[in-house]
């Protein structure tokens, strides 16, 4: 089965998806497609072997160049994984619920633009939530609003900073992204 990954950031959860199935035979990590020219995912991919390609919001949004690149991998599974710009709608059109997304929350709690990074801990510090979490989840036309595959909640206690929270939901984003993936394609 053939994976896609689009990241715009530091790219730990590429990493950590790559290394948890770096020894399966039955995944291909195809590529990595980022829109930053700079990010660190892609200095990653360079020390993990692994295809990397940058692209453009021409390439993104006023052609097809993206979506012709992506047919080339005939993916069986496109992953986001902290990539921050809209999926446009060619891109689901062409690939019906094979596009997924995971969110640093538990949706649809602290959704929709803007809501991303640190942005995210800090609102659910400065609201008291108890409780926050990951969603992963199939990607439509609206930011954060596809069908959700799976959630994981982990508690926030008033000594919780935005930091340490983000500590603890990608704690959760390295155990249970890679496992998500594996039961969508059936390789486990
Ligand atoms: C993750 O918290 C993910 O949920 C969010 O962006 C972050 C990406 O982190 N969408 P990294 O680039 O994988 O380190």
């Amino acid at each position: 089965k053939n994976i896609v990954l689009f990241a715009s950031g530091s790219g730990s959860n590429v990493e950590n998806i790559v290394r948890y199935f770096q020894d399966n035979s039955k995944i291909n990590i195809s590529a990595v497609l980022s829109n930053k020219k700079d990010a660190k995912v892609l200095d990653r991919c360079n020390n993990l072997k692994i295809n990397a390609l940058y692209f453009n919001r021409n390439a993104f949004y006023a052609t097809e160049c993206v979506l012709d690149i992506l047919k080339t991998f005939n993916p069986d599974l496109i992953v986001l994984a902290g990539f921050l710009w809209k999926i446009p709608e060619n891109l689901i059109a062409a690939f019906p619920d094979k596009i997924v997304n995971i969110h640093p929350a538990l949706l649809p709690k602290y959704g929709g633009k803007g809501m991303y990074g640190n942005n995210v801990h800090e609102a659910v510090r400065a609201n008291n939530e108890t409780e926050t979490g990951i969603t992963i989840h199939y990607v439509n036309e609206n930011y954060d609003e596809g069908a959700v595959i799976r959630q994981v909640k982990t508690s926030v206690s008033a000594d919780d900073t935005p930091e340490s929270i983000a500590r603890k939901v990608h704690e959760l984003e390295y155990e249970y992204f890679p496992k998500v993936i594996a039961q969508l394609l059936e390789v486990e």
